[in-house]
């Protein structure tokens, strides 16, 4: 008898446990229901680490949200941007989206697909923090449609520091003292501008900084705005000095991504590179320090600037989980959480420059007393259709080396799309 009661107790006590387990299982499960899909192309060093930054601020507010890392790879949106409008047209959007802060939201056709995100920013105090002219950018149709994660600075030569010192050389800040140098560097066997060409936006982006170098600030805003004309003896100029650029690039720039390129500067065989600071994010994960910094040659007082902010689609699966994670890429929190890491600068006024390294300690400096620019390789100074022909148009001038005809297309996109 006393055996038979021990073992249906025991009996008991196991289906207890195993009920239990079982509500324990069922607890995760429905934890697990709650989740968050994230959009972005952030894969590369610096990029990525940023990124998890944010999730990691996201899950100290959140901790039952799964957060579902929705990665299409290719430096500036190459390829995320066509998943991006598939989904949104095929009624599959992601809960929030990685958005350039200006005319790339007219591409997903914001007032059918997006959620206007006013109502957040009141909320959240996020007009108070956010400088003004970013304000301004971030708003189309009397709306903002994301929320800004970062500024970031287009304009900018990376240099490695021991291939100077080595050759007695100073950072260029003009294109005759360039081109100077970059001879220099030839005769040594260095690689005087390394550069990947691979994702076909990067030679688009080096050009920008050389239309901004020969037409300055308001030159260069005028060919989005239509009162530069792209016929322009100095858009002429600045395709010239492009093409002078050829014989200084590595030979294999087009199977070499802006990530892949820059290696050569970290085994001391390439001395500089134009790319945006997300560079900075880069050799900061690489854990690389011998990398100075300059504008590009005649861009000094210039900021070309760009912003990465999220945006939330209409219908989209995890709704609250959504809007809050937009309120944690406007906090405070989540800035200073991605910003040091991603090598920007972050979009609110309030964080803590002690925080950030030395670059990203002078760009905040040069953000407050520069003038600003639109990038158009990254959303921010014309429509996704004219900045799509912009770069194909420079990607086949890379191969051609024609500036006559380079220039009538360019001139031709201009009137399709707005400009002159
Ligand atoms: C830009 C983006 C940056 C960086 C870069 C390279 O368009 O704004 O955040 O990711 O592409 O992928």
């Amino acid at each position: 008898m006393r055996k038979l009661l021990i073992a249906t107790f025991s009996v008991l006590v196991a289906l207890l446990l195993a009920a239990t387990a079982f509500a324990g299982g069922g607890a995760e499960s429905s934890k697990a229901k709650s989740q968050l899909e994230i959009f972005s192309w952030w894969t590369a060093g610096g990029e990525a680490e940023g990124l998890n930054g944010l999730y990691a601020t996201y899950h100290k507010l959140y901790p039952n949200v799964e957060i579902i890392n929705a990665t299409v790879a290719g430096g500036a949106g190459t390829n995320a941007k066509a998943v991006l409008s598939t989904r949104l047209t095929g009624g599959d959007p992601p809960d929030a989206f990685q958005l350039h802060a200006g005319l790339e939201v007219e591409k997903y056709d914001p007032e059918q697909y997006l959620q206007p995100l006013d109502s957040i920013y009141e909320s959240a105090g996020f007009t108070k923090v956010f400088p003004k002219d970013l304000l301004t950018l971030l708003q189309y149709k009397g709306h903002y449609w994301g929320v800004p994660a970062n500024i970031h600075r287009a304009n900018v030569m990376w240099y490695n520091k021991k291939v100077f010192a080595d050759n007695n050389l100073t950072p260029p800040t003009s294109w005759n003292e360039f081109f100077q140098v970059a001879d220099a560097f030839k005769a040594k066997g260095i690689i005087p501008l390394v550069i990947g060409t691979k994702e076909g936006w990067e030679a688009g982006h080096t050009f920008e900084t050389i239309l901004l170098s020969v037409l300055g600030a308001d030159g260069y805003r005028g060919l989005w705005n239509g009162t530069t004309s792209w016929s322009d003896p100095k858009v002429t100029q600045a395709l010239d000095i492009f093409a002078r650029l050829a014989p200084y690039v590595n030979s294999d720039h087009s199977a070499l991504t802006w990530d892949q390129a820059l290696q050569y500067m970290l085994d001391n065989k390439g001395a500089m590179h134009i790319m945006g600071d997300w560079a900075d994010g880069w050799f900061t994960s690489k854990s690389y320090t011998g990398y100075g910094w300059e504008p590009v040659p005649g861009t000094a007082g210039v900021y070309d600037a760009l912003s990465d902010s999220f945006a939330v689609p209409k219908g989209v699966k995890h709704e609250a989980n959504a809007m809050n994670w937009v309120k944690v890429v406007g906090s405070k929190d989540g800035q200073e959480a991605f910003n040091p890491k991603k090598g920007s600068i972050p979009a609110r006024t309030d964080c803590n420059p002690a925080l950030f390294n030395a670059y990203l300690q002078s760009a905040m400096k040069d953000w407050e007393s520069n003038a600003i620019v639109p990038s158009v390789v990254h959303g921010a100074a014309a429509t996704e259709k004219w900045a799509t022909v912009y770069k194909d148009i420079l990607n086949t001038f890379v191969t051609k080396g024609d500036v006559a005809a380079t220039q009538a297309s360019l001139v031709q996109a201009a009137q399709e799309n707005g400009g002159v």
